[in-house]
C-alpha cells in the first residue's frame, strides 16, 4: 500500500517554468544604502537580472525601469491586513505599485507577506483574501498573464522534512494552505519557499554534515537516500525543496512549480555561530549558483528548473539579532564585495564578483572644491602618475574636476593595493565594482592593468590634501570658473 502511493506521487507533473535563474533578494536596512541608481549599477555590472523588493519603493522601482531586469514586489508584513480584509485597498496597493510602473518596469510577481504562517500568524486568516483581491486587481488590469501573486513560507511550514517523502505541511495550518495551494494552481501560480539548509545545520540536535548543507561531494555512505523512494540527496537544500512537492503532493496538488525566494549563508557570525564564516558563505552561494544554473532540478523533479534569490545584495547592518543578521550579503554598501565568489564557467551573472574588481571613484554630486584637493593630493603627494590626465592625453576629455580627480583617486587606490582608508578622500570617494574606463582612457585596476604598487610607508590622503596654494595642472577648472564669472559680471557691467 505504502509502495502503491509513493509510485503513485513520482508520477506527478509539474509544468516547468523555463530555465533556472539567480537572483537577489535587496534589503535595506543598510546604514548607507546606496541610492536606487547605484544599486542598479551594482546589480548590472555583476549580470544579475532577477532582483526581490521587500515593499515597492517607488524610487526603486523607477531606477529598475528600462534595464530588463525582472522585479518581484513585495506587499511589506504590517499593510497585510488592511489588504486581506479590503479589496478596495488591494486595488489601490496594485494601481499604485505595479500599474504605474509596467511595463518600463518588469514586475514579474507580487509576493505577499513573508513567512506569514510561522510569524505573523494574527494575519493568516486573511492571507488567501489578500492573493485574491491582489489577482482581481490584476485582472482587471489584464496583467495577471505576466505577474504571479504568491507568498514566501518558511521551509518550517513542513514538519518532518526528512526523508522528503514523508514531510508534511503543519495540520494546524491546513485551513490556510489549502485555499491557497487551490489560489496558486488555478492562477498558474507557484509556492514560493525559503530554503536555508544553514539554519537546518544549526538547528540544536541535527546531525547534517556540514558537506551537506554546503553542496560539498559526500562519500557515498555518507550520502542520504530517503528509503522510500530510494532517492539519493547529495545536499539539503535539494531534500527541503522534494520535501514541499511532498507536502503538496499529500494535498493533492501535483502540478504547483516552487519558487526559492531566498537562500543563503552569513559570513560572519558570534561566538555561538561558528559555521557563519567567509569561506562556509563563499562555498555555499557559488555551489548554490552553480546547481541552480545547471538546471538539474531535484531528486524527485529531475529536469524542472528551480530558480532561487540569494538573500541577500547588501550586509545590512542594521537588523538586530545575533551578529550573523548583518552578514548574508555579497557586497557591502559600498559596492566591494564581501567575499569572491568561485563561478568559473557558471555564466555571467557575478562574473565581476569573482574577480573582485575595484575601483574608486568620485560620489555624484561631491564637492568641488574638495575634489580639487583629492586631484590635486593624489598626483602630487599621493604619487600617482598622472600623465594620462595632460591635453592630447588618453583621460584628458571629459576635462572636468570630477573625472580628473575620479581618475587620480582610483589610480591611488590601486597603487595602495586597495588597502582599507584608500579610498575617501573626505568622503568625496567610494568603491564601485563598475569600470570607470572609458574609450582609449583604461583606469589602473583595470582587467590586465595592475596599478604598479609602491612599497612604503602609506602616506594618509587627508593631511595633505588640502594644499590650496599650488594649483593643479592636472585641471584649471578653477580659474575656467572664475574667469567665465567675471566675464559674466563685466557683461552685465556694460549693460
Ligand atoms: C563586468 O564589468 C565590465 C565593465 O564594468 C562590463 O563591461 C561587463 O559587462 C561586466 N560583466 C558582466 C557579466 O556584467
Ligand atoms: C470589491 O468587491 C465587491 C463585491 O464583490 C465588488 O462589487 C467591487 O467591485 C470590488 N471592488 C474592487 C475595487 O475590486
Ligand atoms: C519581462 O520578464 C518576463 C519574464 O522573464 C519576460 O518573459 C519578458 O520578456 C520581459 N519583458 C520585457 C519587456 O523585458
Ligand atoms: C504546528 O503549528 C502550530 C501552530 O503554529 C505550532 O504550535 C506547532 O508547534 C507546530 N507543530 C510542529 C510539529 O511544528
Ligand atoms: C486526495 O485524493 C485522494 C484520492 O482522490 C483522496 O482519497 C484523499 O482524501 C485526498 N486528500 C486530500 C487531503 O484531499
Ligand atoms: C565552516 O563551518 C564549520 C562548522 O561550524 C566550521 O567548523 C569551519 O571552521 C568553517 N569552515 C571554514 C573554512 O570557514
Ligand atoms: C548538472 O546536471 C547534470 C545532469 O543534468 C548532472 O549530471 C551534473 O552532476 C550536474 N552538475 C552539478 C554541478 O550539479
Ligand atoms: C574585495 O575587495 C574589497 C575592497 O578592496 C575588500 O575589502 C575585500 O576584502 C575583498 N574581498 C576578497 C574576498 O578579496
Ligand atoms: C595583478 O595583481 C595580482 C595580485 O598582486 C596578481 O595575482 C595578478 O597576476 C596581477 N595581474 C596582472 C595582469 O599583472
Ligand atoms: C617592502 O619593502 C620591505 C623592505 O624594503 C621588504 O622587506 C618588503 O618585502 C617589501 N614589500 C613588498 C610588498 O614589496
Ligand atoms: C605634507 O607636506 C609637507 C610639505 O610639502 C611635507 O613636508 C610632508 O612630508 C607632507 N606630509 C605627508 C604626510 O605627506
Amino acid at each position: 500500500m505504502a509502495l502503491l502511493i509513493i509510485f503513485h506521487l513520482l508520477a506527478i507533473f509539474v509544468p516547468a517554468l523555463g530555465d533556472a535563474f539567480i537572483g537577489v533578494n535587496i534589503g535595506t536596512d543598510v546604514t548607507n544604502m546606496p541610492s536606487p541608481t547605484e544599486v542598479v549599477t551594482l546589480l548590472k555590472a555583476q549580470g544579475i537580472q532577477h532582483v526581490r523588493l521587500y515593499d515597492a519603493d517607488r524610487a526603486m522601482l523607477r531606477a529598475l525601469a528600462n534595464t530588463g531586469i525582472r522585479v518581484i514586489v513585495s506587499v511589506p508584513n504590517d499593510q497585510l491586513l488592511g489588504i486581506g480584509q479590503s479589496n478596495a485597498t488591494a486595488a489601490n496597493w496594485v494601481a499604485r505599485n505595479v500599474i504605474a510602473h509596467v511595463p518600463a518596469t518588469n514586475i514579474t510577481a507580487i509576493a505577499v507577506g513573508s513567512e506569514v504562517l510561522t510569524s505573523l500568524t494574527n494575519a493568516a486568516p486573511v492571507l488567501v483574501s489578500a492573493l485574491k483581491f491582489l489577482q482581481a486587481a490584476l485582472v482587471a488590469a489584464n496583467l495577471d498573464q505576466q505577474i504571479k501573486v504568491s507568498t514566501p513560507h518558511s521551509s518550517s511550514v513542513m514538519v518532518n522534512s526528512f526523508p522528503p517523502s514523508q514531510a508534511f505541511f503543519n495540520k494546524s495550518w491546513d485551513p490556510v494552505m489549502v485555499p491557497l495551494l487551490k489560489f496558486l494552481q488555478s492562477t498558474g501560480s507557484y509556492l514560493m519557499l525559503n530554503v536555508y539548509p544553514y539554519y537546518d545545520f544549526m538547528k540544536p540536535g541535527a546531525v547534517i554534515p556540514l558537506d551537506y548543507a554546503l553542496f560539498r561531494p559526500l562519500p557515498p555512505n555518507k550520502e542520504a537516500i530517503d528509503s522510500n523512494t530510494l532517492l539519493h540527496y547529495t545536499n539539503v537544500f535539494d531534500a527541503v525543496v522534494d520535501a514541499a512537492y511532498f507536502a503538496m503532493s499529500y494535498l493533492n496538488f501535483t502540478n504547483i512549480p516552487i519558487l526559492v525566494t531566498e537562500s543563503g549563508w552569513p559570513s560572519k557570525g558570534d561566538s555561538s555561530e561558528p559555521d557563519a564564516t567567509i569561506d562556509n558563505a563563499s562555498t555555499y552561494n557559488s555551489n548554490l549558483i552553480r546547481h541552480v544554473l545547471n538546471n538539474s532540478g531535484t531528486p524527485k523533479q529531475p529536469g524542472i528548473a528551480i530558480s532561487s534569490y540569494i538573500y541577500e545584495l547588501y550586509n545590512e547592518d542594521l537588523r538586530t539579532g545575533p551578529v550573523s543578521e548583518n552578514n548574508w550579503g555579497l557586497f557591502y554598501a559600498n559596492g566591494a564585495p564581501v567575499y569572491t565568489l568561485h563561478l568559473t564557467n557558471a555564466g555571467t551573472v557575478f562574473a565581476n564578483d569573482t574577480t573582485n574588481q575595484t575601483f574608486c571613484v568620485a560620489k555624484s554630486n561631491a564637492d568641488t572644491k574638495l575634489l580639487q584637493a583629492a586631484l590635486d593630493w593624489a598626483c602630487g603627494p599621493g604619487k600617482v602618475d598622472c600623465s594620462s590626465l595632460l591635453q592630447g592625453q588618453p583621460c584628458y576629455d571629459p576635462n572636468n574636476v570630477a573625472a580628473h580627480a575620479t581618475y587620480a583617486i582610483n589610480a591611488y587606490y590601486q597603487q595602495m593595493a586597495k588597502s582599507a582608508g584608500t579610498c575617501d578622500f573626505k568622503g568625496v570617494a567610494s568603491v564601485t565594482t563598475t569600470n570607470p574606463s572609458h574609450g582609449s582612457c583604461i583606469f589602473p585596476g583595470s582587467y590586465g592593468k595592475n596599478g604598479s604598487s609602491i612599497n612604503g610607508t602609506e602616506l594618509a590622503p587627508s593631511t595633505n590634501s588640502t594644499n590650496s596654494g599650488c594649483l593643479s595642472q592636472y585641471y584649471n577648472g578653477g580659474s575656467l570658473t572664475s574667469s567665465l564669472i567675471l566675464t559674466l559680471i563685466l557683461s552685465v557691467a556694460v549693460l
